[in-house]
């Protein structure tokens, strides 16, 4: 088994999906030859040399990288000639590819892959259960996000985080109120209130109070009937009907005014992001006070933020990160590699060292969406 990691083209993206410490891991699991285009890892903080002292070869193009490869390693889903660089094209039948793929969003694509001929795994489905937690990008990317999110909301903010006495007069702690209380907002509040902040924390899966209490913030909500129901069995957050939004929106409103720092998280699996923090409420805020809106990608949770941008709007600054686990692109890098590693793991048979794709495996069920020319994945292949 021969494995290909590509340099990233794909704008702000600064990952690599594999570092030297798994390039090794890989070997040791029996891959004949893992191929690295030039430069792939040096904007992580990977070098070249790094990854040949691990034993991977250096070659000077994608086109040589893939040209070898039976399995190709991705952080971003391959881009089209459509995008401006035509690294579809570099993959051919026979290959398999393992990245995030927007699958759901992104069926053109999907098809295009079914069409050549390559087994491809989105890594987005790996399925939340126990045994896939190692493999969890979704998860390991929006930890480190979550984090950077609020380093961002800090360093925007005219003001400090925690209450501090001084010669001079003591300053006010700063009010941070978490949306969405997923993994990417439980390490918001755990950062927040590290930096010494009075954490506020909000969502719609009744699950996650306990959660935020069990960090030390406070939990607010509209707790009525559906919100008892608001939690699938896969873990995810159900879109809200009309009427919770309204009365989710008059408590918010009510909440948002006495707060100086506002991050968004909140995401509903293959929909745009629910709007939760509207232009009325940013006209009610302190000037000063700071959104992270890090729904941006998905449409935003502020109708007001840009992505890639920080806006000042009525007197609040308004940050639409691009991509905020490429703003910690050595660590981000190391966990998405190791999530690959262990994805493709069981993966590798342990007589031949070649790929054995399990079809009744849950794992490979859930992620598997191109085979034999065909769309095999069940969410998608009946549209
Ligand atoms: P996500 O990124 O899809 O969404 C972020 C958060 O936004 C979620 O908590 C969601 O409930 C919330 N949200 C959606 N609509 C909202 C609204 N209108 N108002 C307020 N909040 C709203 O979620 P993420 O981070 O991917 O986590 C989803 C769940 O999966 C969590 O329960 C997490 O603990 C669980 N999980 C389980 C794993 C496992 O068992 N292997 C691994 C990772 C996560």
């Amino acid at each position: 088994m021969k494995i290909a990691i590509l340099k990233e083209r794909r704008p702000h993206e600064t990952r690599v999906a594999a570092t030297p410490e798994t390039v090794k891991k890989l070997k040791a699991l029996g891959a004949e030859e893992i191929v690295i285009e030039a430069g792939a890892g040096l904007a992580a903080a990977y070098t070249d040399e790094a990854y040949a002292e691990a034993g991977a070869n250096i070659v000077p193009d994608a086109a040589a990288a893939v040209a070898a490869a039976d399995v190709v390693f991705k952080i971003q889903r391959p881009m089209s000639a459509a995008e401006g660089i035509d690294e579809m094209a570099l993959l051919r039948s026979g290959q398999t590819l393992m990245s995030p793929l927007g699958a759901l969003n992104n069926k053109e694509l999907v098809q295009a892959l079914a069409s050549k001929g390559v087994t491809s795994f989105a890594l987005e489905l790996i399925p939340r259960i126990t045994r896939a937690q190692s493999m969890d990008i979704l998860s390991s990317q929006a930890n480190l996000a979550g984090y950077k999110a609020v380093l961002l909301a800090a360093n925007n903010f005219g003001r400090i985080f925690p209450q501090m006495m001084t010669p001079g007069g003591t300053l006010a702690p700063a009010r941070a109120f978490i949306m969405g209380v997923g993994v990417a907002g439980l390490q918001a509040i755990a950062t927040a209130r590290r930096l010494g902040a009075i954490v506020t924390a909000t969502d719609v899966r009744p699950a996650t109070k306990e959660q935020v209490q069990s960090l030390g913030a406070k939990f607010v909500a509209v707790e009525d009937e559906e919100f008892k129901a608001a939690e699938t069995s896969g873990g995810y957050a159900k879109e809200m009907s009309a009427e919770y939004r309204a009365k989710q929106a008059a408590l918010v409103a009510e909440h948002i005014a006495k707060q100086d720092i506002v991050v968004t998280t909140a995401l509903i699996p293959g929909r745009k992001a629910p709007v939760l923090v509207t232009e009325d409420m940013v006209k009610t805020m302190k000037p000063g006070s700071v959104i992270v809106d890090m729904a941006v990608e998905q449409g935003g949770n502020c109708p007001l933020s840009e992505f890639g941008k920080v806006v000042e709007k009525y007197g609040v600054k308004i940050v639409g990160p691009a991509n905020l686990p490429g703003e910690l692109a050595t660590d981000s890098s190391a966990l998405f590699a190791r999530n690959l590693l262990n994805f493709i793991t069981p993966m590798v048979d342990k007589e031949t060292k070649a790929l054995k794709i399990d079809l009744t495996d849950e794992v490979v069920k859930g992620t598997l969406v191109t085979q034999g020319g065909q769309i095999v994945h069940p969410s998608l292949s009946q549209t």
